[in-house]
């Protein structure tokens, strides 16, 4: 044993020490160097236009810099993100956002080839100096805790040796050398509770897969990540696959499994080639494929391509995706630790479940154990979209609560708006009004509060959000990708959603409240998988926090927060409305807006579509556009008989 574990030791540290010889020549070199964020955020808003217009301002400037693609910080409302290191500046690196094309032109030619850092454009420092405030003095980067985030955006997700030289597999190292009880009981030890959704202890769950006695065991990493909104598992394999790889190998030698699935959803691709490059890698360096390390274990891992139903995350309906057959759930037990692929005991773990093993391994789990709370051990990261300043990525502690995460790290509210709700837990999750701000965010807070922690989709809702359209929303989503199985489910979640929808078309009867709660009971109750017993949740929660607003839309036919389009109107105010701005004429797609006898404006409310585009161009200097509900509340404004020409 000795003697295998010091070989295993030597593979791993010329492995080591290889990757650390290119990351000193990397980071200790005078050149400089520019670090993009190129994961799908940055992408989408642009990196790889931002990226090209680098590389052709160096050329034509015959400057030396390299350009190194990183994976998402987790601020994706400032990308494209860059950060440039010139060693030459005596400057510490400098993190900009926003680095369109333009930026680009001008870092290269006032930075790199001035001396001008251009600190108008930056967002801090990535180190304390004297000179630049450094980022980590905001709330948005210093009240984060990453574990899992750890590397995200520091290394290049395609370069093995990146991961290596920043200590990466040093956890697998120490787990070879250990017996496989022993992995169990650390994962045990931590408290680790999975971050799927369900919160099942990670340990015991693994427990169970071992004592199966089976030739054949496998480990699935579930990135099926179907949650409109939610994006945390695509941002960690898109910035460090190789993290979710050593969980996987880790968990397999503490099960005693020989296959890996890596279960990634199609829609994904930038995360499935990737993940595919860092396997392949990994195979390279014999950290995975036969007696890994020189071990006596051996285990490889495929990557299984999803294709976009969201119950295929279901554990059981996942399975029979990758056995070939329609995903679709089945009743546990058997659960998959016992009868899992093609019949063999298998551990399905999310994507930062499998992530967080290798941190745990290297610092132990006394260490996982002093973050977070007692029943809700580590981190919680959680994709926050919706009405906030600064959405994104954040890694938080366990137990922070849902003021400081929205407020204090993400910025608060914009436009001067208020907050009124924040849905958790992905389309399944519950509505949480501003009374429960101030619960800590860990499995068994949310829970007792209506809502739950899910996979980590967190959307934010300002005061112009209609509770009852957000649930009639989310279970448009459900009741489309229910699939089928269940009576309640199919046919109760449409019976569900149709009368969400009446009551937003103002066709809703006062019984219909009553309606909504037995039937929601009754999908719950009547639902073999999650994602009926779940779907009802966000009417559940709204029903019971917002339920004035149910009873506007049917008592009164009024939408108060003036989102439902047939309950409301829009209309210019004349006293407001600049005399021949003409702003919103031209934006109109069905010219309704007509020009009155005096130059000002009035909507056709007969052609009238509802879009807002009117409202979205008037400025905020005349604000003339206003909606009401109901509809037959605005103020009219009578057509000329002879339509007035702009320049008459
Ligand atoms: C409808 C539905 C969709 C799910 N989608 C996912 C998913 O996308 N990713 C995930 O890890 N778990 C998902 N789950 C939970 C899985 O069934 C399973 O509990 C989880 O993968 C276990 O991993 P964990 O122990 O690490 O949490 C879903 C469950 C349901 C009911
Ligand atoms: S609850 Fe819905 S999604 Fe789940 S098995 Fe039944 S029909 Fe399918
Ligand atoms: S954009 Fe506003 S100010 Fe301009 S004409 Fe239209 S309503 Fe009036």
């Amino acid at each position: 044993m000795a003697q295998n574990n010091d070989r295993i030791n030597q593979a791993l540290q010329a492995l080591r020490e290889k990757a650390a010889g290119q990351w000193r020549e990397f980071t200790g070199s005078t050149i400089p160097r520019i670090h993009i964020g190129m994961a799908t955020c940055g992408l989408a808003a642009g990196a790889q236009e931002t990226r090209d217009a680098f590389e052709a301002q160096l050329k034509k400037d015959n400057i030396q810099a390299v350009i190194h693609p990183i994976g998402c910080h987790g601020h994706c409302y400032a990308e494209p993100l860059v950060i440039i290191d010139h060693p030459a500046s005596g400057l510490p690196p400098i993190m900009y956002q926003k680095v369109n094309e333009g930026k680009a032109v001008m870092l290269v030619k006032n930075f790199l080839k001035g001396n001008d850092p251009l600190l108008e454009h930056m967002y801090g420092a990535m180190e304390e100096s004297d000179t630049i405030p450094a980022v980590m003095l905001f709330p948005r980067f210093n009240m984060e805790k990453r574990v899992i985030m750890d590397k995200c955006g520091r290394i290049n997700p395609a370069d093995i040796n990146e991961y290596l030289a920043l200590g990466g597999y040093a956890a697998l190292g120490a787990a070879l050398s250990l017996a496989p009880e022993a992995i169990v009981e650390t994962v045990t030890a931590s408290g680790l509770r999975g971050r799927g959704g369900a919160g099942f202890p990670t340990g015991r769950k693994w427990q169970f897969a071992a004592q199966q006695n089976a030739a054949e065991k496998v480990v699935v990493c579930n990135a099926d990540e179907g949650d409109p909104g939610a994006y945390m598992d695509r941002t960690i394999l898109e910035s460090n696959p190789h993290q979710v790889i050593e969980g996987m190998i880790i968990c397999a030698r503490a099960i005693g499994a020989g296959r890996g699935v890596m279960y990634v959803r199609a829609e994904y691709p930038l995360a499935v080639k990737l993940v595919t490059r860092a396997l392949e890698q990994a195979r390279e360096l014999n950290l995975l494929g036969q007696n890994i390390l020189g071990s006596d274990f051996s285990f490889d891992i495929e990557v299984f391509q999803g294709s976009g139903a969201f119950v295929c995350g279901e554990e059981t309906a996942l399975i029979r995706s990758v056995e070939g057959y329609r995903g679709m759930p089945r009743h546990r037990p058997p659960f998959p630790v016992e009868h899992g692929l093609n019949g063999r005991p298998t551990v399905i773990n999310n994507v930062k479940t499998l992530a967080t093993i290798a941190p745990i391994i290297e610092n132990g789990a006394e260490w996982f154990r002093s973050i977070g709370t007692e029943k809700s051990p580590g981190t919680a990261i959680f994709s926050i979209v919706g009405h906030v300043l600064y959405p994104g990525l954040v890694e938080i502690p366990m137990g922070e609560t849902l003021r400081s995460l929205i407020f204090d790290i993400c910025g608060g509210i914009p436009d001067k708006r208020e907050f009124k709700a924040v849905q958790i837990g992905g389309p399944s999750g519950g509505c949480l009004p501003a009374s429960f701000l101030d619960t800590p965010i860990d499995f068994d807070s949310l829970t007792a509060a209506g809502a739950m922690m899910g996979s980590g989709g967190m959307v934010v809702m300002n005061d112009e959000t209609c509770m009852v359209n957000v649930a009639r929303y989310f279970l448009d989503f459900t009741q489309k990708e229910s699939c089928g199985k269940c009576t309640f489910c199919r046919i109760g979640t449409r019976h569900l959603l149709e009368i969400l929808d009446r009551i937003t078309k103002g066709q809703g009867k006062p019984e219909d409240l009553a309606r909504l709660e037995w039937l929601a009971a009754a999908v719950k109750q009547g639902s073999l998988c999650g994602l009926g017993k779940t779907a009802p949740n966000p009417v559940i929660t709204s029903l019971k926090y917002f339920r004035q607003e149910y009873e506007a839309h049917i008592n009164d036919g009024v939408c108060p927060a003036l989102m439902c389009r047939d309950l409301i109107a829009y209309y210019i105010d004349l006293d407001k409305c600049a005399r021949g701005c003409d702003a919103c004429v031209g934006c109109c797609p069905t010219e309704a807006i007509f020009t009155t006898a005096n130059r000002k404006k009035g909507i056709d409310q007969e052609k009238c579509i509802k879009c807002g585009e009117c409202r979205h161009v008037c400025i905020p200097l005349y604000n003339a556009v206003g909606k009401a509900s109901p509809p037959g509340t605005v103020p009219m404004i009578e057509k000329p008989k002879v339509p007035v020409k702009d320049n008459d």
